[in-house]
Parts: C-alpha cells; sequence; structure tokens
C-alpha cells in the first residue's frame, strides 16, 4: 500500500519551518534572549532544521562558530540549505544525543552557550547523560539553556499531546479507557511522562548543574483547522503515536489527530495550554 503524504511527511519529519509557527518558533528569541554576553561558541542540541542556529548568527555578530548536534539526516540536509549563507561559521553534525558515549567534540568546537529547546522530553529516561556530556564540554563560565514542557498529566502519566491522541484514537474506535494501555502495548511513552515534572528535573540538572536562572510563561497552541494541525502533529511528532495504528488507517489517524485539535479549538478558544520553562545552568564548580 502506498503510504499517504502525511505518513510520509510524519516519516521523514518535513515541514517543521511551517509546523514550528504553531508554536516552537515562539521560544527561539526568548532564549536567545537569555545568552549572556557576546557568544564565541554556540552550539545547539536537536538543532532540527537550524532555526535557532539562524536566529543565532544574525544576533550576536561575535559568533564565530554555530555548532548544531541533530539525531536526523532529513533535518540535518534542510539546516545545511537554510544556513549555507554563512560559510564556515556553521557547523552541523548528525548525531544521536540518546548514544551511550555521546559525539566527540573538537576543542575548537568548546561552545560558551548550549542550547537545548523542545528536546529534552524525547532523551527521556537517558537524559542524564547528555546533561554530563554538556557540563564536561563547556567553556570555562560557559551556560547552557534548556527548555522544558509541563503539561497536566493523569493518574496513567498522560497528558499535553497525548490527550489529543486519545481522542483521536477513540474517534477511530478504540474504547478510551484502553488507550493508556494501548500505548504501553506499542512501547509508547507518553509525552507528559517524558517531560517529568519540575521537581524531577531540579534533581536531574542538580547533578551536574547549578541552576542560575528560571522564566516561566505559557505555551499556547492555536489553530485555524484541522488540516494544519495533522500537519504540525506530524512534523513535531512523527510517526511516534502513529504506528499505534495500522498502516491502513494511519491517514485517518492524522485526519482524526487534526479534528480533535479542531475541535478543542471551537470549544475552549485553543487547542493547548502548559507552561513551558527555560532553565539557566552553569556546572557545579
Ligand atoms: C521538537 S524538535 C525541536 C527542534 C528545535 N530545537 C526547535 O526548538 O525548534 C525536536 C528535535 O530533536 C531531535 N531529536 C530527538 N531525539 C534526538 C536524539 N536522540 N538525538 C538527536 N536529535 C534528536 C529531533 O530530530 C528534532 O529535530
Amino acid at each position: 500500500m502506498t503510504p499517504s503524504a502525511i505518513e510520509i511527511q510524519a516519516r521523514i519529519l518535513s515541514g517543521y519551518a511551517d509546523a514550528s509557527k504553531l508554536r516552537q518558533e515562539h521560544d527561539r528569541d526568548w532564549v536567545l534572549g537569555h545568552v549572556p554576553g557576546e557568544p564565541g561558541v554556540l552550539l545547539d542540541l536537536g538543532s532540527g532544521i537550524g532555526q535557532l542556529l539562524q536566529a543565532a548568527l544574525d544576533r550576536f555578530p561575535s559568533l564565530r562558530l554555530a555548532v548544531g548536534l541533530e539525531g536526523s539526516p532529513h533535518r540535518i540536509a534542510e539546516a545545511t540549505e537554510r544556513l549555507r549563507p554563512y560559510g564556515d561559521r556553521v557547523v552541523l553534525r548528525e548525531a544521536d544525543l540518546n548514544a551511550p558515549e555521546p559525539p566527540p567534540l573538537p576543542a575548537a568546537y568548546r561552545p560558551d552557550v548550549v542550547t537545548m529547546t523542545s528536546v529534552l522530553h524525547w532523551l527521556y529516561p537517558t537524559e542524564e547523560r547528555i546533561l554530563a556530556w554538556v557540563a564536561r564540554h563547556l567553556a570555562p563560565g560557559g551556560t547552557f539553556l534548556v527548555t522544558t514542557y509541563h503539561p497536566a498529566r493523569d493518574p496513567h502519566g498522560l497528558g499535553g499531546e497525548d490527550d489529543i491522541v486519545r481522542d483521536a484514537l477513540t474517534a477511530l474506535g478504540v474504547r478510551r479507557a484502553d488507550v493508556p494501555s494501548l500505548l504501553a502495548g506499542g512501547g509508547v511513552l507518553p509525552i507528559a511522562t517524558r517531560t517529568r515534572t519540575v521537581a524531577d528535573l531540579t534533581d536531574l540538572f542538580g547533578e551536574h548543574f547549578e541552576v542560575v536562572g528560571i522564566a516561566e510563561r505559557a505555551a499556547e497552541v492555536t489553530v485555524e483547522d484541522a488540516a494544519r494541525y495533522a500537519h504540525f502533529h506530524a512534523a513535531t511528532f512523527g510517526d511516534y503515536y502513529s504506528r499505534l495504528v495500522e498502516p491502513a488507517r494511519r491517514a485517518a489517524f492524522f485526519r482524526a489527530v487534526g479534528e480533535a485539535a479542531a475541535r478543542r479549538q471551537e470549544e475552549r478558544g485553543r487547542v493547548s495550554s502548559m507552561p513551558v520553562r527555560l532553565w539557566r545552568l552553569v556546572p557545579r564548580a
């Protein structure tokens, strides 16, 4: 069976430039506004299609090097195109931030600032590895800026996007009460579990860093129609949830996700709202 356009989009995580306008784009300047001084080298972890690197290069003339580590080769390819005009001020590398031994970093790439936005939950439950790696690789006096999301979660650990997926699966005929076990059976950890609690993250960061600043605000998602949200879901979550559904019903799944979001928009004036937190961290002495 030929996969639908949206299934292909989900598989290669394409369409992020447009999809991220709904949410992640709003954090970019906010995060860069917390970069202290005039950085020489900035490293972005999970750099996606290079949007934060581009904004940093434009914002900080002092930046001689912007380095991106990213797991998706499709995203690296898109970032390479986007950042081509910046020439040798840019280095992009494909890397798995979850690998037992994260990539070696040449001394010339030692960053004064490391950023990681909308990524940490994908590294659950082994985030500690990359945190230790960052603490080891930051230049003296360097800063680590991380954003984390905090959706409300139910007793099964579901919340945020899991709730929209639950509505979609229910519309496709799954019993509402069976959704947590369907996720567990398919090896899909709820996003609201992956995001951890503030207390949990405080302990986790505290192993290697001192928290020197916290900023928090509401991450609100609104959408004009169901199709736009289905595309946002495919570009952001890829096939993470859709693989729970048999191949013949995957196009219907993405449609149902879009419709669930549009229903929320109509009933509540928004699809979702949750706190997003920006942590400013420095390595422990
Ligand atoms: C929601 S996107 C965020 C992209 C970008 N940081 C932003 O704020 O727009 C999450 C990114 O993390 C990347 N990612 C997830 N798990 C990863 C891993 N284990 N190693 C490297 N990159 C990963 C994904 O490919 C994706 O580009």
